[in-house]
């Protein structure tokens, strides 16, 4: 005889986990034809076929056993490399593990610092699985907020205003997701010089760098002062290389931070697989120009995205860079989530609202650079007529 179990025997962690206005949005669309989707932060590219290949001849030639939890060590050598070539980071192939994903770089960094009851302090809006894992770890959330009227790049001011002495950990994304804020030079600084002051530790998820629009500078928070004896730096190639399913990416920290991390690393996964680390290698050995172009491509659809804003009469922060347009669609009357579900039902264009990205003010829609040029002129088509239908009722 099977017995009911009740909800109430999930442990507290995994209760405090809310559903997610996703579910909704996929439930309706499953229903619909036509749909032209900028809601997931996919891009519409493939892999490009070089990195394919050495992944492909990585599985053919046996590269389909366990590897040392932190990973191939030529991968290491190489991000070690690329780091302080891109970045200007030192850090040693020693102090790098290659990931499951920025997902996992950013797990395993949060489970490694946050104790319960710490103060994490985020950006908002913000990519919200943080918050699910400081809530994994116990850790409790303190907000900063971003503006749009500043583009929604971070300023260490707000930050310092919401320091206490439980303040343990800074988590910052640049450019961030879902705004395409970038937080220019001088702030990262003043922020750098806060960390210091504070006894904080610091997560600098750097996932978009490769992604920086209108010829503007991208700058690792590590490389300020001392700060790299306190910050894990994250980053991977799901955007940039157009390798979401690859789920690779990784994290580089200083020599304190490894012993604990490489454990907690072999506990969620033991490795991160070999044949795709292969592929990754070749990413970063042979990717420079399929980036390039894809960023070229990125840029072109966010002067569309933009001159139709204007022309529709709604307002956004000029994203730095990123693979989204965070719009404000306050003056139609109708709260984000409303507007992305009626758009979805009426128009067949599918965008995601600022409450899926910790921002309840349910203001703005998240609108991705990530589908062919044609399909999202039509795409924005679509939208100015809901728009205009929208005002006049
Ligand atoms: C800021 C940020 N960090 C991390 C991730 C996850 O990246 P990955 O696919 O490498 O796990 C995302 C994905 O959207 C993101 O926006």
């Amino acid at each position: 005889m099977t017995r009911a179990v009740p909800k109430s025997h999930l442990a507290a962690r995994a209760v405090s986990v809310k559903s997610s206005f996703r579910t909704r949005m996929l439930e309706l669309s499953a229903g619909l034809d036509g749909i032209i989707a900028l809601g997931r932060g996919d891009p519409d590219f493939d892999t490009p076929p070089d990195i394919v290949a050495a992944g492909a001849a990585a599985l053919a030639g046996g590269y389909t056993h366990y590897t040392a939890p932190p990973g191939l060590p030529e991968l290491r050598e190489a991000i070690s490399r690329k780091l302080k070539r891109d970045n200007g980071l030192d850090y040693p192939a020693s102090q790098i593990i290659v990931t499951n994903g920025v997902q996992e770089a950013l797990l395993i960094s949060i489970l490694a610092l946050v104790d319960p009851g710490d103060e994490v302090v985020l950006q908002a809006p913000r990519f919200n699985a943080f918050d699910y894992m400081v809530n994994l770890a116990g850790g409790r959330v303190v907000e900063v907020p971003t503006l749009e009227e500043d583009d929604f790049a971070l300023e260490a001011d707000a930050i310092r205003g919401a320091l206490t002495e439980r303040s343990k950990l800074l988590v910052i994304a640049n450019p961030n997701n879902p705004t395409g804020g970038l937080t220019p030079r001088g702030e990262l600084a003043r922020i750098a010089a806060l960390a210091e002051e504070h006894d904080l530790l610091v997560i600098s998820d750097e996932i978009y760098e490769k992604l920086i629009f209108g010829g503007r500078e991208h700058v690792s928070l590590g490389t300020f002062g001392n700060l790299l004896d306190r910050t894990v730096s994250v980053n991977g190639f799901s955007k940039a290389y157009a390798m979401t399913g690859w789920r690779i990416g990784y994290l580089a920290a200083p020599e304190w931070f490894m012993e604990p991390a490489v454990e907690i690393k072999h506990t969620l996964s033991i490795c991160t697989p070999p044949a795709l680390q292969r592929g990754a290698l070749a990413a970063l050995e042979r990717g420079d120009e399929a980036v390039a172009s894809m960023l070229a491509e990125y840029e072109r659809r966010l002067g569309l995205v933009l001159r139709s804003l204007d022309d529709m009469g709604i307002s956004y922060g000029r994203p730095g860079g990123g693979m989204y347009v965070y719009a404000n669609i306050s003056g139609t009357g109708l709260d984000a989530e409303t507007f992305c579900l009626e758009l979805l039902r009426q128009e067949q264009v599918m965008v995601f609202p600022g409450t899926m990205f910790a921002d309840p003010a349910n203001r703005h829609i998240r609108i991705t650079l990530l589908s062919p040029y044609a399909s999202m002129e039509e795409a924005l088509g679509r939208m100015r007529r809901f728009v205009e239908r929208t005002r006049q009722s």
